[in-house]
């Protein structure tokens, strides 16, 4: 994750996990913690405040007045803290009058804000889309707060969370970087199955149209958070990753079971997230309430595929490799969580994989050849 740019951002961020109960002491222990821990080597390189960090108010100068209370030394020492550490820091606003928890936002204010962002030492701004004055389209809004982040000079990754709405796809792919770099693709997250399994539902049709520099965003993990069971949290995390999502944690950093942290530091997992080509895996299959597959071209004319539970009991799953497009007389299937080569079968068939209730089987096939046409016309069939 060098930029966040040729490939998707990586990083941890406070809302999941503590909404609005965050403070310098809770920011500063976490970078202390998302270094010592190996989240950072792992490639978790952004340190993002979300909502809360501002007071209700500006200051005569029209500068945001931050929470004194929980930043008594204001938010420049933070973000200096989080460099000293060899961490990128982000930071949050909403294309409104005030943010999402009702704090002050930037509405009227981009340029005055970007330059403040800036002269902090700002990496990341979340952008989100709350309380905005009606008749303000989002494209005016969210492209205003765009060119003041350019005309600060400063490089800035700008996370468009502007919920899907608006036709986020098309200036996305129309325009790119001109209106930000992750584009969230519908509202947000919640510590549940459930909800994992109704993102992939919105996010599979759009997912295609992501891309270097224009992330499809499916908001953020909530691995650690208590809900979700090991399976269910590999399966999280191998989509995420397989969709090339921003990867940003959102867990207590404090208490994260160490199964779970290697389910968010696996390297193999992480190398197909950051994967040169950039190139989101696309929903192929699906049979509701029973499974999916999922496939993505990645560099060296290798392939990954995704295939999800969706079954609350264990279900053996049995993949042609050439159906996917993938075709060759050496294949080699490397099966990324058990980290073990797979015997394919007459070259093209994976047999009899056992799937976990809500379990993942992710396997990453090299040595072959990607037939475009073929996976293309599979996918507008399914
Ligand atoms: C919105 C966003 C969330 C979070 C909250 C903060 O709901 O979608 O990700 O930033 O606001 O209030």
């Amino acid at each position: 994750a060098e930029n966040g740019i040729s490939t998707p951002p990586m990083g941890w961020n406070t809302w999941n996990r503590y909404g609005c109960q965050i403070n310098e002491q809770l920011i500063k222990s976490s970078a202390d913690m998302i270094v010592s821990q190996g989240y950072r080597d792992a490639g978790y390189t952004y340190l993002n405040l979300d909502d809360c960090w501002q007071s209700h108010e500006r200051n005569s100068d029209g500068n945001i007045v931050i929470d004194s209370v929980a930043f008594p030394n204001g938010l420049r020492v933070l973000a200096d803290y989080v460099h000293s550490r060899g961490l990128k820091f982000g930071i949050y606003s909403s294309a409104g009058r005030q943010t999402c928890a009702g704090r002050m936002a930037s509405s009227g204010y981009e340029i005055q804000d970007a330059f403040a962002y800036a002269i902090m030492g700002v990496d990341y701004l979340k952008y989100d889309n709350c309380n905005y004055d009606e008749g303000v389209s989002a494209k005016t809004r969210y492209e205003a707060m765009a060119r003041a982040i350019n005309a600060t000079g400063r490089n800035m990754f700008f996370s468009v969370c502007n919920w899907g709405t608006e036709n986020t796809w098309e200036w996305a792919s129309n325009y790119g970087h001109k209106y930000g770099h992750s584009f969230r693709t519908h509202d947000d997250i919640y510590n549940d199955w459930k909800s994992i399994v109704e993102i992939l539902n919105v996010h599979a049709t759009v997912v295609s149209r992501s891309g270097k520099g224009r992330w499809a965003d499916p908001d953020m993990l909530e691995v650690g958070n208590g809900k979700l069971t090991v399976d269910e949290s590999r399966t999280h995390f191998s989509i995420w990753a397989a969709m090339k999502s921003p990867l940003i944690l959102g867990n207590n950093l404090t208490s994260m079971p160490r199964e779970l942290f290697n389910i968010v530091t696996n390297k193999n997992i992480i190398q197909v997230n950051q994967d040169a080509l950039g190139l989101p895996a696309k929903r192929i299959l699906h049979i509701p309430h029973d499974k999916d597959i999922w496939a993505g071209e990645l560099t060296n004319h290798s392939m990954v595929l995704v295939a999800i539970n969706y079954k609350d009991q264990k279900q053996s799953i049995s993949i042609d490799v050439n159906k996917y497009g993938y075709s060759g007389l050496d294949i080699v299937a490397h099966d990324l969580w058990g980290n073990v080569t797979i015997a394919l079968e007459k070259k093209r068939y994976i047999n009899n994989v056992i799937m976990n209730p809500h379990g993942v089987f992710m396997v990453k096939l090299t040595k072959g050849t990607i037939d475009h046409h073929f996976s293309d016309s599979l996918k507008s069939h399914s």
